[in-house]
């Protein structure tokens, strides 16, 4: 089963085509990200415009380095939601268009659904549920537990900012370029990460949904009391990032060991998203992983952690594979919800 995935929630447009949900024949990313860079943010008119620029040239190159025609192609899928409404629509319209012209079905995906089958992508080993999810990026952070690729109960998320939030936050506090997160891992690779104390969120609460909301004011209060970020050496400011990403790291980390305690039956556990690519958080996931004897897989390389096509095809391929019936309707039984 060849699919064509098309994904543009963000300030990408990412084009993929995949074989069977896990063999990545081409993916890829054309990303305005350098130019946002300057910008301080995502302005979401100007990626919907451009979008709509690199689109098809995207579509069209990893066609030819898949070395695949549209017409060799099964299947098209594209990311429905959540993410930046004219950035969503110019891949969905796009995707509808081509199957339409092309007589595909069109299987929409939602986008966390993507982020959860990341992790097969170049992996051919069959996986072994039940699986624990931490999805971690710039939009959300949730804890899956999942019975199969497309069925599974959310056993936690976040109650304010998502774990890639806060990092970018934090960077733009400690005056780092966005996106931050990558910037304040890199920071923080310099300094001491127990130089200072920040709490611990929700210690006293026995559910497993995260916050990040304390610690970032808890950074702002701190570069305050310090005079401001302008007073303080590079080396204090490596630390006070080392010391916010350890914190945000033992908080995730924290509520996959507490769903670990309760969920005895899983077999594997999973990081994916954006934030899975922080070297910290990879670290300390293989720690927990192998005092409780179990398996770690994260995505394959670190373009299958933020946002790219490929996931978006594989999911569509497993959705499909779960429910052969999708695509007689695919917009009303599409994914809404991730799982
Ligand atoms: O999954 P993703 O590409 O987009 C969303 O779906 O949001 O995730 C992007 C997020 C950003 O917040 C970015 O700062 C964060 O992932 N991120 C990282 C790292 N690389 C990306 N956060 C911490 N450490 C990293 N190395
Ligand atoms: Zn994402």
């Amino acid at each position: 089963m060849r699919i064509l995935g098309i994904e543009t929630s963000c300030d990408e447009t990412s084009a993929a085509v995949v074989e069977d949900g896990t063999y990545v024949l081409s993916c890829s990313i054309a990303s305005s990200m350098r130019d946002f860079k300057f910008m301080g943010g995502v302005i979401p008119e100007e990626a919907a415009r451009r979008q709509l620029e690199t689109i098809m040239p995207t579509i069209e190159r990893a066609l030819v380095e898949a070395k695949v025609t549209l017409h060799e192609v099964d299947v098209i899928a594209v990311t429905s939601g959540p993410g930046l409404l004219g950035s969503l629509l110019v891949g969905t319209m796009t995707a509808r268009t081509l199957a339409l012209l092309n007589g595909k079905p069109l299987i929409p995906v939602h986008h966390i659904l993507g982020h959860l089958s990341s992790t097969w992508l170049g992996h051919t080993d069959t996986p072994t549920f039940p699986i624990l999810t931490l999805s971690v990026s710039g939009g959300h952070s949730d804890l899956w537990l999942r019975e199969s690729h497309t069925k599974g109960t959310l056993l936690g998320t976040t109650l304010d900012d998502a774990a890639g939030e806060a990092f970018d936050k934090g960077a733009e506090m400690l005056g780092l370029p966005y996106p931050g997160g990558p910037a304040l891992a890199k920071l923080a690779e310099k300094g001491d990460e127990n130089m200072f104390e920040f709490p611990t969120p929700l210690e006293k609460q026995a559910s497993m949904n995260f916050s990040f909301s304390g610690l970032k004011t808890s950074l702002k209060y701190l570069l305050r009391d310090k005079g401001g970020r302008e007073t303080l050496s590079h080396s204090e400011l490596a630390s006070m990032a080392a010391s916010y990403q350890r914190s945000i790291v033992r908080h995730l980390t924290s509520r996959m060991e507490k769903a670990i305690d309760l969920h005895p039956e899983v077999k594997e556990i999973h990081i994916v998203g954006g934030v899975s690519a922080n070297v910290r958080l990879r670290s300390e996931g293989e720690k927990i992983t192998k005092e409780h004897s179990l398996m770690l897989r994260l995505p394959s390389t670190l373009r299958y952690c933020t946002d790219n096509a490929a996931m978006i095809a594989g999911a569509a391929y497993f959705l499909l594979r779960e429910d052969p019936s999708i695509t007689k309707n695919p917009w009303k039984t599409e994914a809404q919800k991730a799982l």
